[in-house]
């Protein structure tokens, strides 16, 4: 007899507020939670566990409301867990009423260093446990959901009779939870299979569906589930991000996307909309403050990143080189490029282009030159430092005066004190030094001895143009010719060394000022000379 049971669909049950928020420091306030559980019904998951009801008046709270605001008619199956007590289920089914379509999940640990060190029951007063749960819940909700816990270090015989007599009091979906992460997926994958074809009542046209519930403990949660949805399980029991207790849950991105792309090996499919995906895991990271580590499986911020020459120069022929899905697929706009030392003079060129710099030739080379050298002082290159790269090669004015080498010292004994050497356009060496109040300060106190261009700094700023310590650094200062207040030049400088920087800037705007008012016998037409440079010592 068929029960019109989709038997192609994987049902994708989100116990990210439940299983999720039990990680250690990951607990969230009722708000957000709701605004979590809006989220995962915008994804399609099928069922949110919403809580633990019995934990505290909060938390009953919390499960509540999403049941009502949450729980609508088109929106998820909204369920409760509950131990296998009079009590929690009484309390769960408070929770989830109000739901469109409520569940109750009652369960009880099955494994025998359960039943002693936790219950100190025997085999047969657990069947009676689970027997007198599930009906109350039964009775109470249409939807129950049973799960022997610590299934996997369970006795398998004993696992089949709390199966079935979980099946005949009542319940309508068998969840097998890997509690401890021990399981390992081949042995998995039998052990679910034999677990449904060896429970009465329980075939592919009983109704009753099987799920799988893993954990992370070996790393080997996402390939036990899969596992178990290949031996008969149609749910799969995960958390966004993979956040649970101890090690985790089975992350739900990753199951979701193993089943998406490779869709003609499993012939399965989810509810899921997987572009949802990457503002989920965002919420569910903010929110519970736990950082998606960088190479996490889909939704980490390397997954569609790559560094290697190789790999960006196939990358840039046809992204199927080195990708099996598209970052779009998941809600991300792009691939990155990541330009670091690995990167190739193709990446740089691709990457200059799209932020709207043809550079090419000699050109190219020259910036490709300057790119390494950065690549080689800060592990990432951006688009940021890229900018401030390219401003500083192709946008400076006449080099009258060009740095040829600097050297500062400073600390908290002695004078702050900077020598500079400088070459003029005629080709003339300059070497100066000088004592500040800082090395910034000394450094342009020993530019304005060898130019001898009277100004006045009217504006000095720095910033980082990216994080971390080795970003390239930003200057930018302007200065006014000290006889013409009104009049200003401005120098920009980027390097990875701020002195650098910041010399290079002031060298860029004494440039300027130097042009445009004119050196003694060379003063532009239509303007006044007012500076006469003169060589300091040589
Ligand atoms: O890991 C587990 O066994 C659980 C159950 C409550 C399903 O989270
Ligand atoms: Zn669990």
């Amino acid at each position: 007899m068929s029960t019109g049971v989709d038997n192609t669909l994987v049902r994708v049950f989100d116990t990210t507020l439940r299983d999720g928020e039990q990680s250690p420091g990951a607990t969230l306030t009722s708000a957000e939670k709701l605004e979590i559980a809006r989220q995962l019904a915008h994804l399609g998951v099928d069922i949110i566990e919403a809580g633990f009801p019995a934990a505290s008046p909060d938390d009953l709270a919390a499960v509540q409301r999403i049941a009502r605001e949450v729980g609508t008619a088109n929106g998820p199956t909204i369920c409760g867990l509950a131990r296998a007590v009079e009590k929690d289920i009484l309390t769960c089914w408070e929770g989830v009423k109000d739901a469109a379509k409520p569940r109750i999940h009652t369960f009880l640990g099955m494994s025998d260093i359960h039943l002693k060190y936790i219950s100190n029951i025997t085999h047969e007063q657990a069947l009676e446990i689970v027997r007198k749960a599930v009906k109350l819940a039964r009775s109470l909700c249409a939807d129950v959901e049973f799960s022997p816990m610590d299934a996997a270090r369970a006795d398998p015989q004993f696992l089949v009779e709390a199966c079935a007599a979980a099946i005949e009091s009542g319940a309508t979906t068998l969840n097998i939870p890997d509690t401890v992460g021990y399981a390992t997926p081949v042995e998995w994958g039998e052990f679910i299979g034999n677990l449904i074809a060896e429970t009465p009542g329980a075939g592919p046209n009983s109704g009753i569906i099987w799920s799988v519930h893993c954990h992370n403990d070996l790393g080997l949660a996402t390939a036990n589930t899969l596992s178990g949805v290949l031996a008969g399980a149609r749910q799969v029991e995960v958390t966004i991000n993979g956040i649970g207790e101890r090690a985790g849950n089975t992350s739900l991105e990753e199951v979701v996307m193993a089943l998406h792309t490779r869709s003609k090996y499993y012939t399965l499919r989810t509810n899921i909309n997987t572009r949802e995906i990457m503002k989920t895991s965002r919420l569910v990271s903010n929110y519970t403050g736990m950082n998606v580590q960088p190479n996490k499986a889909i939704v980490g911020a390397n997954a569609f990143a790559h560094e290697a020459g190789i790999h960006q120069d196939g990358m840039l022929k046809h992204a199927s080189t080195f990708e099996i899905m598209t970052p779009e697929t998941v809600g991300l706009h792009q691939s990155r490029l990541v330009l670091g030392k690995h990167s190739g003079r193709h990446a740089l060129k691709v990457r200059l282009q799209e932020m709207g710099f043809k550079i090419e030739g000699d050109a190219l080379n020259q910036v490709f030159m300057r790119f390494k050298e950065l690549a080689d002082a800060k592990k990432t290159v951006t688009d940021a430092d890229l900018e401030a790269l390219i401003a500083d090669e192709f946008h400076g004015p006449e080099e009258l005066f060009s740095l040829s080498d600097i050297q500062v010292t400073c600390g908290t004994m002695g004078m702050p004190t900077a020598t500079v050497k400088m070459r003029s356009i005629a080709g003339d060496e300059f070497v100066h030094a000088a004592v500040g109040r800082g090395p910034v300060d000394a450094s342009y106190k020993a530019i304005d001895a060898i130019v001898k261009a009277p100004n006045t700094l009217i504006e000095y700023s720095v910033h980082s143009v990216t994080e971390g310590i080795d970003a390239l650094g930003e200057v930018t200062v302007r200065i006014s010719p000290a006889d013409d207040e009104k009049r200003s030049f401005g120098g920009y400088g980027a390097d990875s060394d701020i002195v650098v920087a910041s010399v290079k800037a002031y060298l860029a705007a004494v440039n300027r000022m130097v042009a445009v008012m004119g050196l003694a016998g060379q003063k532009p037409e239509g303007e006044v000379s007012t500076v006469t440079v003169q060589h300091a010592e040589k």
